[in-house]
């Protein structure tokens, strides 16, 4: 059993965070252990309308069970809804994974921040930088402190680590202030909305544009990626599927994920904007371009893997582990 594969879990707890935030505990339906995870990791969460949905973990790494906690988004794609909606305790999910895109790296202080219900993969950092012996400090703002879920462990985490924690409820978070107090050799990890986290990266550019910055985005809307989200306005090439020797052309404004479902619709995606990982593919042959928010400079350099939904192709071919 890989993190690739699938496998059953049953809901066995359900919790109320805060307003509109519900954790879910997932324990393995065949009782061997979980993968391990480290702080950042998520999992793919396959709903019972099949729907797929990806949640940072929370809760104790190396624990028997996983945690997520989930926000109900009124405007979202459905998945917060039906967790909130639907009747889970004791039911059996799918989950597939941990991945970590978003790990916390080494620094010589960790400024951890969050928004909202970025919450979740930085108090995990806050616990796994605490375990480390690190020096950190966290920054947290929400709408309003009934809004914000593990306020309380947050606190008593950053109290029990002699760590500086920031509350800011109803309020935005003084990004100048935090981005300027950041001590040499400091490194920001930062998970939160859209706005918060371009905001964030405005800052930075502004201020102290070496000034290392980690973030996990929920969303790719509004954050002010600087790529295209469907590179593939040029000239059409050619995906080779590898596995079954079929070839499909992409046609300009058609993002290969497309393309590729009209031979395999049985691919998976969930987020369609480059920021989940549901997609990610191995790539064989050819130059993938890539546009996705997951991947560092240096597995874009190496070539290996691509989001599909969003990435394109700067050479004739591409040769894709499908
Ligand atoms: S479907 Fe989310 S990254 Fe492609």
């Amino acid at each position: 059993m890989t993190v690739s594969d699938w496998r059953e879990v049953t809901v066995t707890r359900l919790g109320w965070e805060a307003d509109g935030v519900v954790s879910l505990v997932f324990t393995p339906t065949d009782g061997a252990p979980l993968p391990e995870w480290g702080a950042g990791a998520h999992i793919d969460v396959r709903l019972p309308s099949g729907t797929v949905r990806q949640y940072s973990l929370c809760g104790e790494p190396g624990g028997p069970a996983y945690t997520i906690a989930v926000l109900r988004e009124a405007d979202g794609r459905g998945g917060s809804a039906e967790i909130h909606d639907t009747a889970l305790i004791g039911r059996t999910l799918s989950i597939r994974g941990p991945r970590n895109h978003f790990p916390l790296e080494s620094a010589a202080h960790h400024v951890l921040v969050a928004g909202g219900i970025g919450i979740t993969p930085v108090l995990a950092m806050a616990r796994e930088a605490t375990a480390r012996g690190d020096s950190w400090e966290l920054h947290y703002g929400g709408r309003a402190v009934t809004t914000m879920a593990f306020v309380d462990q947050a606190r008593a985490l950053a109290e029990s680590a002699g760590a500086p924690f920031r509350l800011k409820a109803g309020e935005q978070l003084d990004l100048p202030a935090l981005v300027r107090d950041v001590p040499e050799g400091g490194a920001i990890h930062a998970c939160g909305p859209p706005g918060m986290l371009a905001a964030l990266r405005e800052e930075i550019k502004r201020s102290r544009p070496s000034l290392p910055l980690y973030i996990e985005q929920f969303t790719s809307a509004g954050t002010g990626s600087e790529e295209p989200a469907v590179p593939t306005d040029g000239e059409a090439f050619e995906v080779e599927l590898f596995r079954s020797g079929e070839t499909v052309t992409v046609e300009p404004g058609t993002s290969i994920l497309e393309a590729v479902r009209t031979l395999r619709p049985d691919v998976l995606s969930s987020c369609e904007e480059g920021f989940c990982g549901t997609c990610e593919t191995k790539v064989l042959g050819g130059t993938p371009v890539h546009a996705d928010s997951i991947l560092s400079q240096k597995e874009r350099a190496e070539n290996t893997s691509m989001m599909i939904c969003v990435g394109g192709c700067a050479s004739q071919r591409l040769v894709l582990d499908l």
